[in-house]
């Protein structure tokens, strides 16, 4: 399965601080805001990824992440001209992709909680068997999201974008499992009335061919789209809390890729001791040193 972390548009939310930084490079508490998805994508077991970004910030995260060797992984890079919308990820993506199933995340989306791993691998299971996967969380500001409409036994009957009169309060999250054949797809959804190739479009053909299945993310999970002010804040926050009172740096690449034994203890020094002046750094060495 083939990963793909979309991290472009214009952020115009978040201006004036994304008129000079990527969106997905700003900080959550310790860490570059894309380290969270990119951490869901590895506790998914996915090796090869693209990261979709804007032509003149694509530089600044080639900085970051490099190939991704450090980490155990391949990481490529796309750029996507303009915001076209979020299935265009899959036209983008086209030859990445290739003849593979694949996860897509959005850049700012953050996901945390229990059992995440196992739900995780049944959402690949699915795509392998065929199915599209997407993940519901229930919000109280349900306009602002896609909304999935679901039965008694999860199956989903109906979804929208940010609609006036949301039929629920189970926002779709920006984490999709698809089987292969999504870019061609893809290119069959036509712009909505605000001009954008919609995931939620997308969603709704595998809806309608019945091949959509439901993950529910509920109690003591957290979720956030720090696609406000007041989200980073409160995510900030969150991590800030989890992390002192677990005294552990969650969602930590090399912490998963280590785990994972996509990197050795002596690449995982290496890395310990280019960051050894924060509790990042001290978090990394606490690994090396206990296991
Ligand atoms: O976060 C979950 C929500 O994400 C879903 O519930 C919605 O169904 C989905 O449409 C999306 O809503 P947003 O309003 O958050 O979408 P937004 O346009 O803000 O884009 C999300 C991220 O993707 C953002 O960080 C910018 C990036 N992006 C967006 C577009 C349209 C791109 O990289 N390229 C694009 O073409």
């Amino acid at each position: 399965m083939k990963g793909i972390i979309l991290a472009g548009g214009t952020g115009t939310r978040l201006y004036p601080i994304t008129e000079g930084i990527s969106k997905q490079l700003m900080p959550i508490y310790d860490k570059p805001m894309i380290f969270y998805p990119l951490s869901t994508l590895m506790n998914a077991g996915i090796r090869d990824i693209l990261i979709i970004t804007t032509e003149v910030d694509q530089e600044n995260f080639k900085r970051l992440l490099k190939d991704g060797k450090h980490l155990g992984i391949n990481i490529s890079y796309a750029v996507q001209e303009s915001p076209r919308g979020l299935a265009d990820a899959f036209i983008v993506g086209e030859e990445f992709i290739g003849d593979d199933s694949c996860c897509m995340i959005l850049g700012d989306n953050i996901f945390y909680g229990d059992k995440f791993s196992k739900k995780l691998l049944r959402a690949r299971e699915n795509a392998d068997n065929g199915y599209a996967t997407i993940f519901g969380y229930k919000v109280k500001d349900p306009e602002r999201f896609g909304i999935m409409e679901i039965d008694k036994d999860k199956n989903v009957l109906s979804i929208e974008e940010k609609p006036e009169i949301p039929k629920s309060k189970y926002a779709v999250t920006g984490l999709y499992f698809y089987p292969k054949g999504v870019s061609l797809k893809a290119k069959k959804v036509r712009p909505s009335k605000r001009g954008e190739i919609e995931i939620t479009t997308l969603n709704e053909m595998y809806l309608n061919d019945g091949l959509l299945k439901a993950s529910m993310l509920g109690e003591g999970f957290t979720w956030y789209d720090t696609g406000t002010f007041d989200s980073e804040v409160d995510a900030i926050l969150m991590i800030r809390s989890i992390q002192n009172n677990k005294d552990e740096i969650i969602c930590c690449p090399e912490a998963i890729a280590y785990r994972n034994s996509w990197i050795s203890k002596d690449e995982l020094r290496i890395r310990a001791e280019l960051l050894s002046k924060n509790a990042y750094g001290n978090y990394l060495k606490k690994l090396v040193d206990e296991n």
